[in-house]
């Protein structure tokens, strides 16, 4: 296999262009027919040749213009079907048989427990044709399925059903056309024994839209919260932005073997069944709000994404950014603006600013890859879902829904590039965007410095903003252009009117949102009457580090008194972060360890705050994560980090700990579970409370929790307490969870990862255990996310200094990647810490991920990530 890289500047237009095809599928385990028949347009010159993309696909035969050719009048590879000398126009047909049960990629046709599925998102089509498998060629389809009755009789596929039938022999078939020209990566098909829930939805043009989503017989009772998220996308998105559904049906098939969350292929999105099923037994809250924004993401991509997709995969944020943004607006329209934003920003913190900070960072605009499959990434997702929020932003919500009309309006049934789409936004925009472009070609997390002066004598406050580049790859970066969202609070923590003074150039959007353009820039406030304290970047406005000289104090104040909500939770991290960074430094240097009362009184402060919204306050109550925190040391000692962080929470308890456990008993719902977003946020303050009571001597209530809750949240939460315990109840409630769910894959995998993410020292042995356990199975990618991945982002151990996390992860990197070369690449990413280890770890890493790398057969997949990682 070629490990050579694509590159953007390289794009050159389709040399042919396919009207229709129409599809074929003689369904059988092992040896699938399909047929393949296309009206074909040359486009380019007579000499031109027609090169289909292959991949494990086996040719039985090709017919031009109905004519069978010969072996001498074609070309053939392994990933290549090639054809001289065509006329302008011509009808190719072809034949070839595929192996879905071979295939455990889960990439292109495949079967998933005795349910035939595709998934050809990005390059999977391919896998079942011969095809111009490339987003700028789109084509109508028309699919016809064959199957055994019995064992298959549901068959579907994209568009609308246009007839059905029986065969001889116990067959029959289904044929669906869809009307919509569409990319082959949109193309899916479905057969299989499933159970149905059906509904309906009436558009706003009083069309009657038929909903079903398909799951395996038994589980349909479990899809009512789906189905309701589904209606309520299809309301939202024509309220927020105008936009109907276009086809007479809906359907969603959910499946346990998937290598992604969900698909949105045309009138048939394919998903992960831990997106579709949920009820209070098996599912947490968190489940349930996932559900609702990846039902909602996936039907959001039918404009952005399907009716308009991209001209080739380096435009992937152009669908997926956007479609980001999309569903971050609809969760927080549906439940509380605030609390989706902190949740948005800690996953962009978590995951984006870690892979923007390491080997594998890249534009969310990319110039070259090796294997596209590998930049389904945090940066082209949820940093190109905060460069749309900027662009809206800057323009305010009327301009930015005119543009996208316009973007809708003019681009409808085409192939884009994000250029078009900055176009549209362009046309609407009080700024010249020009500059604006940079956050699609620069990578690295921007960084600023704040200073600030106030002078007493002329009332002026003088803010200097800095933007710095620290960013990990070498190119020579530019300012960017965004909007600072700022307050400035008097020492009542009311807000001052801002008046620049008439010599700062700078502008001011909406009052209080400053427009950084330069490296450095200076805002002079006047009419200051003593000195303030500026919040600023409120609610995330832009992607980027501040960097201050706030005190503690500074901070706890901001923490109490900040109108901005986000920016309460924002403070209350960054002072927990302050202080766990100094007794980090502090258990480094063997020096005792010693926790500021200014963090322990502000936490204290927002504990009994009893007009703070609670879920809003569990974020602020919840210190960073060890992974936020590993990011800012420079050496890192991941055991240091663990000491500090179990110290304040045993610390916080000590002198706290009975006004938490006051705070949560009378948080004990003794009422019906219910998920209003009220119910949810007690829930959610409760558990955080009780991970908190976890570090008491004595944690009984914990056990308590377990025995007496009626929802898997407060189940989960329980358990995952215990299972850094040392005691018996520990065992008691493993066995218990184990033995009452251990038919449920999807509450099995809840299980595998509360294990996996223990602290305690057994974890390595119990992971091994698990491997081998009969719920365990390597081939369902949910479980190896599980067990595996949840175990290689367990800190502790997969740094444990006799490098056995290494040796175990490179292990299973090597034997995934000849059943799944997606999944092991995913899980060899966790190695991207490499180059901050200190000497004894990094050299035993480098031995793993050499060992990797001189793997026969390696994937593309997985040799891009580790190369880059190597370097
Ligand atoms: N188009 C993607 C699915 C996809 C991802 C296909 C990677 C091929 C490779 C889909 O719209 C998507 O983005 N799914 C996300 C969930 C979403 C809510 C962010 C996923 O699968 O993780
Ligand atoms: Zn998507």
């Amino acid at each position: 296999m070629s490990m050579e890289k694509v590159y953007l500047k390289d794009y050159e237009k389709p040399v042919y262009e396919l009207s229709t095809i129409d599809l074929e599928f003689n369904l059988d385990d092992t040896k699938t027919l399909v047929k393949s028949k296309m009206k074909v347009k040359r486009l380019g010159s007579e000499n031109q040749a027609l090169v289909l993309d292959a991949d494990e696909v086996e040719l039985k035969a090709i017919f031009l213009e109905g004519e069978e050719l010969h072996e001498s009048e074609y070309e053939l590879t392994s990933n290549s079907l090639t054809l001289h000398n065509l006329p302008k126009s011509f009808t190719l047909e072809i034949h070839n048989y595929i192996n879905p049960e071979a295939n455990t990629a889960l990439d292109g046709l495949y079967k998933s427990s005795g349910i035939f599925c595709t998934q050809n998102e990005p390059e999977g089509f391919r896998r079942i044709t011969y095809f111009l498998d490339r987003p700028d060629v789109m084509a109508v389809y028309t699919t016809k399925i064959i199957a055994d009755k019995k064992k298959y009789p549901i068959l579907l596929s994209n568009g609308n059903l246009f007839e059905k039938g029986d065969l001889s022999d116990g067959k029959h078939y289904a044929i669906w056309k869809d009307p919509f020209p569409k990319p082959s990566y949109l193309y899916a098909l479905v057969a299989g024994d499933l159970g149905v829930v059906n509904d309906s939805f009436k558009t706003m043009s009083d069309k009657d839209i038929e909903l079903n989503i398909y799951c395996d017989k038994g589980n349909e009772s479990k899809c009512s919260f789906a189905m309701e998220s589904l209606k309520n996308s299809m309301k939202w998105d024509e309220e927020r932005f105008g936009r109907e559904y276009d086809l007479d049906i809906y359907n969603i098939v959910a499946v346990d073997s998937f290598n992604m969350g969900a698909m949105e292929n045309k009138g048939l999105n394919i998903f992960n069944s831990h997106y579709v099923l949920a009820d209070s037994d098996t599912a947490t809250d968190t489940n349930f709000m996932g559900i609702e924004s990846v039902i909602g993401h996936e039907y959001f991509h039918n404009w952005t994404g399907n009716r308009i997709t991209c001209r080739d995969w380096f435009q992937l944020t152009l669908k997926e950014g956007l479609t980001v943004f999309r569903d971050q607006e609809f969760s927080s329209d549906l439940n509380s603006r605030a609390v989706q934003r902190i949740s948005d920003v800690k996953a962009l913190r978590e995951r984006q600013f870690v892979e923007d900070a390491s080997p594998t960072s890249h534009p969310i605009k990319p110039e070259s890859y090796i294997q596209i499959n590998n930049f389904y990434t945090a940066t082209i997702y949820e940093k190109g879902a905060e460069v749309i929020r900027m662009i809206h932003t800057l323009l305010g919500e009327e301009n930015f829904r005119a543009a996208m009309d316009l973007y809708f309006e003019t681009f409808d049934g085409q192939a884009v590039r994000t250029e078009d789409f900055i176009w549209a936004m362009q046309e609407k925009s009080p700024f010249n965007l020009e500059q604006f472009k940079l956050w699609y070609s620069q990578s690295g997390t921007p960084e600023l410095d704040i200073s600030s002066v106030y002078d007493k004598k002329s009332k002026t406050f003088k803010v200097t903003i800095k933007q710095c580049f620290l960013s990990p790859v070498n190119t020579e970066q530019k300012p960017y252009f965004f909007p600072f969202k700022i307050a400035l609070l008097d020492n009542k923590a009311q807000e001052l009117n801002l008046i620049l003074e008439n010599n700062s150039s700078q502008i001011l959007l909406d009052k209080n949102i400053l427009i950084i353009s330069k490296e450095e820039e200076t805002f002079v406030f006047k009419d200051v009457d003593a000195t303030p304290l500026m919040s600023f970047n409120q609610n995330f406005s832009a992607p980027v580090k501040v960097h201050t000289s706030y005190s503690l104090d500074e901070y706890a104040f901001l923490m109490a008194n900040d109108k901005d909500e986000f920016n309460r939770f924002e403070a209350s991290q960054t002072l927990a972060s302050m202080v766990l960074h100094k007794i980090i430094d502090a258990v480094e240097s063997d020096l005792p360890m010693s926790l500021s009362p200014i963090f322990v009184s502000a936490f204290d402060k927002v504990l009994k705050d009893m007009d703070l919204d609670l879920s809003l306050k569990a974020d602020m109550l919840t210190l960073p994560s060890v992974s936020m925190l590993m990011q800012d040391r420079k050496v890192l000692d991941v055991e240091a980090i663990y000491i500090a962080k179990n110290f304040v929470k045993r610390e916080l308890v000590r002198e706290l700990g009975a006004d938490i456990k006051g705070q949560y008993i009378s948080l004990i719902n003794t009422k019906e579970y219910s998920l209003d977003s009220k119910e949810m946020s007690k829930r959610k303050l409760k558990n955080t409370l009780l991970t908190y009571l976890g570090a008491l001597k004595d944690s009984g209530v914990v056990k308590a929790q377990y025995d007496n809750s009626n929802n898997m949240t407060d189940r989960l939460t329980a358990l995952s307490v215990l299972a850094n315990s040392r005691e018996n109840a520990k065992i008691d409630a493993l066995t218990d969870f184990y033995e009452r769910y251990k038919d449920n894959t999807l509450v099995m995998n809840k299980y595998l990862a509360v294990i996996a993410s223990s602290e305690l020292k057994e974890t390595p042995a119990n992971v091994l255990k698990l491997l081998d356990d009969e719920i365990f199975d390597i081939k369902v990618p949910n479980l190896v996310r599980s067990l595996i991945g949840s175990f290689a982002r367990n800190a502790l151990h997969f740094h444990a200094v006799n490098g056995k996390g290494y040796k175990f992860v490179a292990d299973k990197v090597i034997e995934l990647d000849k059943l799944n070369p997606q999944i092991a690449s995913g899980l060899s990413g966790v190695f991207k810490d490499y180059s901050r280890l200190n000497d004894n770890a990094r050299n035993l890493m480098k031995k793993e991920l050499e060992k990797i790398l001189s793997t026969k057969d390696l994937s593309k997949n997985v040799y891009e990530i580790v190369s880059k990682i190597l370097v």
